[in-house]
């Protein structure tokens, strides 16, 4: 569904992606890991075209995407959520969904008839699949911070992707919030057939739930596989996974 093919990005003289790649089957959960400053985050500003690569391609869908803006990406099936949370605090819960379903819409198809009741239906959808419903209408900037980043996965699902990019879905959040997201990002994957591909701190939660890891470190990738895979590479264990395991 996804290939990332040699992709570079510097900041003045600093290359933050300095030879990614990446390969996202049709169905899959794929995680991005690496430690802070690797170059996750960009890579994704690079698939979702927010970023211009200097060199490399972006595949999706056997169609170079690279020189696309990112509305248009962004109407081809790709959707992601931020490492902060981006929501309309002001705007209620069911408020926030409803945007993104009817932009959706209205991109989507000239037919505006009863688009908002449509739209009520898909957001009411939407908020029940995240577990939402119960507060469609409290104010988003009164929720809890977990519940924000959730809610930020309930916008993002309004422009029904096919491929939805997470970047940390569970910072900062509690071990019951982290809990709860996880077990959501599993079931959205299997329930909407969505391809998820996240970034992630956590190894046991990355192990846990990704059937495809990918390692960066210094902006490159080190390896793509399997947990099985990634857990046995000598690089990784001794560059990231090796002082993970020796906390304990
Ligand atoms: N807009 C930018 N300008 C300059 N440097 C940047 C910019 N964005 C990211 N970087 C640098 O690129 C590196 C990779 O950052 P980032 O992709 O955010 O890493 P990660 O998400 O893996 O923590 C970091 O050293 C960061 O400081
Ligand atoms: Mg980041």
């Amino acid at each position: 569904m996804l290939r990332v093919e040699s992709v570079f990005k510097s900041f003045d003289e600093f290359m933050a992606v300095n030879g990614a790649n990446l390969q996202v089957e049709k169905g899959e959960i794929v995680a991005v890991i690496g430690p802070n400053g690797a170059g996750k985050t960009t890579l994704f500003n690079l698939i979702t075209g927010l970023l211009k690569p200097d060199r490399g391609r972006i595949i999706f869908k056997e169609e170079d995407i690279t020189p696309l803006p990112p509305y248009e990406i962004c109407r081809k099936g790709i959707t992601r959520s931020f490492q902060i949370v981006n929501i309309f605090p002001r705007l209620t819960v069911f408020g926030n969904v409803q945007v993104a379903v009817l932009s959706h819409q209205r991109r989507s198809s000239n037919l505006f008839r009863s688009a908002e009741r449509i739209a009520v239906k898909e957001t009411r959808e939407i908020l029940e699949t995240v577990g939402l419903l119960d507060k469609e209408n409290l104010v988003a900037g009164s929720l809890s911070h977990g519940d924000q980043k959730i809610l930020e996965i309930a916008i993002a699902l309004g422009n029904e992707p096919e491929l939805l990019i997470l970047d940390e879905p569970t910072a900062g959040m509690s071990p019951e919030e982290t809990q709860k997201t996880m077990e959501l990002i599993k079931r959205l994957a299997k329930m909407r057939e969505l391809t998820i591909l996240f970034c992630e701190h956590d190894m046991e939660i990355v192990f846990s739930i990704a059937q495809r890891i990918m390692v960066m470190r210094h902006g490159r990738t080190i390896i793509q596989g399997t947990p099985e895979e990634v857990r046995s590479h000598p690089e990784v264990q001794e560059a990231y996974l090796g002082e993970e395991y020796a906390r304990g």
